[in-house]
């Protein structure tokens, strides 16, 4: 099945976190008096999110909405499912040297739901959104600050069976996990970047699968290292995936119910900063 459709099929965790993100935070953002507005989104990935959930929070008269991923997989996916004269999707590494000349202080907002905590070299992707901005730009940011799920990919890629696999596992982990004051230290990198900063906290937050089976779903299509794994193995790394979750207490134990909750625990970055004018 093609890795966007089942990406958007199963991003659960994603969107209730883009959801309560939007909710809360979204009055912030500092809208023109006159509309037209350009808004980006940074790791759009199947756009789902960028259409279902952030397209109607934007002001009706809004000039034009960019989602942007470094997957020409997940820009394809998008382009052909939502198609509309104001949105558009384009191949981009937000961790690149140089951005596209087109999209020098072209946004007025920025938007990224569950991305940043892929991209290793933090400050190059902040100075590059900051150079996208117009002056007085802001944007409204959410990713992983950790996850335990960080740390199965860690115990998964020291096992010998799956560690060709998941050779460059370190790049799929949050920079933040192991941060004993992960919101100082991002704090501090806006700053020096050259952000103002409304806001940068972590929320301590839970999500509940209901039973492994759909656990087991989520890590088919969301983990960067499923696809690599050869399809007569890939029974075997669900199960041995499903053994980390239990030596890490995240199974709930119930007496009445033959399915087991899975409750995963995780600290979620939510960051409003904005340029100066
Ligand atoms: C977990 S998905 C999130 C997709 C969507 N925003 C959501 O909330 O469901 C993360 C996306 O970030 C993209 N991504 C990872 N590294 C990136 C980079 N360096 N530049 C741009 N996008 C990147 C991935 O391709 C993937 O589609």
């Amino acid at each position: 099945m093609n890795q966007a459709f089942l990406y958007s099929k199963y991003n659960g965790l994603q969107k209730n976190d883009a959801t309560f993100v939007l909710k809360n935070y979204f009055r912030l953002v500092q809208w023109k008096k006159d509309g037209n507005d350009a808004i980006l989104d940074i790791g759009c990935g199947a756009g789902d999110v960028t259409n279902d959930l952030l397209l109607p929070f934007l002001p009706k008269n809004f000039g034009k909405l960019v989602g942007v991923d470094l997957s020409e997989d997940m820009v394809e996916f998008a382009r052909t499912r939502y198609k509309s004269s104001k949105i558009s999707f384009e191949q981009m590494n937000i961790e690149a040297e140089d951005i596209p000349v087109d999209f020098e202080e072209a946004f007025d907002h920025v938007f990224s739901f569950y991305c940043l905590h892929w991209i290793q070299d933090q400050r190059k992707a902040l100075s590059n959104i900051l150079k996208m901005l117009r002056p007085g730009g802001d944007m409204l940011l959410t990713f992983l600050a950790s996850n335990p799920i960080f740390e199965i990919y860690e115990s998964l890629s020291k096992s010998g069976r799956w560690e060709s696999y998941m050779e460059n596992f370190k790049n799929y982990v949050s920079p933040y996990q192991y941060s004993s004051n992960p919101d100082k230290e991002l704090k501090e990198l806006l700053e020096e970047v050259g952000f103002q900063t409304q806001v940068c906290k972590v929320e301590e937050r839970i999500y509940v699968y209901p039973n492994a089976a759909v656990l087991k779903k989520s890590v088919t299509a969301v983990s960067p290292f499923y696809n690599k794994i050869p399809e007569n193995l890939q029974a075997d790394y669900l199960s041995d995936y499903m053994t980390e979750v239990k030596r890490l207490n995240l199974v709930e134990t119930k007496d009445n119910n033959n399915e087991q909750r899975i409750n995963v625990p995780y600290k979620l970055f939510i960051v409003y900063a904005s340029k100066s004018l």
